[in-house]
């Protein structure tokens, strides 16, 4: 049986969106939840206070919320984040680190401030407010605890015009990995999310693409990831830790990590007509590792 009762969550970026179907679903299983949303644009321009909105939802529903609209781009944010958390729930068991915006752009046209301001909502953001979670986690022994982040096909396939988002998502992936193995000892499970839904930053992009959206259709909203988040929070996933999940279309599925598929040993260095020799080998086991994959993924 799924066990989420009277734990507490910090979920960034839930004011909409991901974060917000997350806040509700896990509030409907007696989470507590730190509504944290600053409330800007898709650009990550302005602010807004509509974390309240999504606090008076779970309120109504007879859950427990508090409001934050700190930003997750500064280190003090993510400090405060925490703080608000703790002072309000007296403890802290799952971080969901999902606020988010875009920039998109090719290189040609970024701006260095196009890709500042990526790295510092995404990459450093999920530093900014995991930092005084694991700090927390160590100095008070508190175990089993969550970890959750937010990468995107972007960072882990590719896409046209996303270098800045591309490389803070393949990086959040990255700092997933690394941190599993740091919070293992504290039987803190750390996973990932590759979610594809229909929200205000992906609704453009999707018609653009000749879509037909309709974000309240479950199979397309955000609402498809909130119950993925929500297991992976559980007791169930006691075990389950450096994942990568991609939800989207309706379908669960399980990624695959970079791993090394074939490769060649030499008792010399390597030279130019070796290389001639085994390169087509290793771009070959490439294709066909691929191929095979690509089947292995289809949804059952
Ligand atoms: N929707 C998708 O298909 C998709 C695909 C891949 C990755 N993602 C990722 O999922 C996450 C959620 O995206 P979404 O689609 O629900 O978008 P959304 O725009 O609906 O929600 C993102 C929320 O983050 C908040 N936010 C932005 N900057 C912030 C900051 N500095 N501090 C605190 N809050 C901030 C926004 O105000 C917004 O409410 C993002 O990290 C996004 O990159 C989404």
């Amino acid at each position: 049986m799924t066990i989420l009762k009277d734990k507490v969550a910090i979920i960034t970026g839930a004011g909409r969106g991901i974060g917000k179907e997350t806040a509700l679903f896990l509030a409907k299983q007696g989470v507590k939840i730190l509504v944290n949303d600053l409330g800007a644009n898709p650009d990550g321009s302005g602010e807004d206070k509509i974390a309240d909105e999504v606090v008076s939802e779970i309120t109504n529903l007879g859950g427990k919320a508090l409001a934050n609209y700190d930003s997750v781009d500064s280190f003090e944010g993510g400090q405060n984040i925490f703080n608000s958390a703790l002072s309000e729930f007296g403890a802290v068991d799952i971080l969901i680190n999902n606020a988010g915006i875009l920039r998109d752009k090719t290189l040609f046209n970024m701006e260095e401030s196009d890709w500042d301001i990526i790295m510092a909502v995404h990459l450093k953001g999920h530093f900014n407010c995991t930092k005084p979670f694991v700090c927390y986690i160590r100095e008070t022994n508190r175990l089993n605890c969550r970890v959750i982040n937010m990468s995107s096909v972007s960072g882990l396939i590719g896409n046209f015009g996303q270098t800045n988002y591309g490389a803070a998502k393949a990086g959040i992936a990255g700092f997933s990995r690394s941190l599993s193995m740091e919070m293992a000892k504290y039987k803190c499970t750390v996973n990932t999310i590759s979610p594809g839904a229909a929200t205000r930053l992906t609704i453009d992009l999707m018609k653009a693409a000749g879509r037909d959206v309709d974000e309240n259709d479950w199979k397309q909203g955000p609402q498809q990831i909130a119950p993925v988040i929500a297991w992976l929070s559980s007791d169930e996933a006691n075990e389950i830790t450096n994942q990568i999940f991609h939800i989207s279309q309706g379908n669960v599925g399980i990624m695959q990590q970079p791993a090394v598929i074939k490769s060649f040993k030499s008792d010399t260095v390597w030279d130019l007509e070796k290389l001639n020799r085994v390169m087509p080998d290793l771009i070959d086991a490439k294709k066909i590792h691929d191929e095979e994959v690509e089947k292995k993924g289809e949804p059952i």
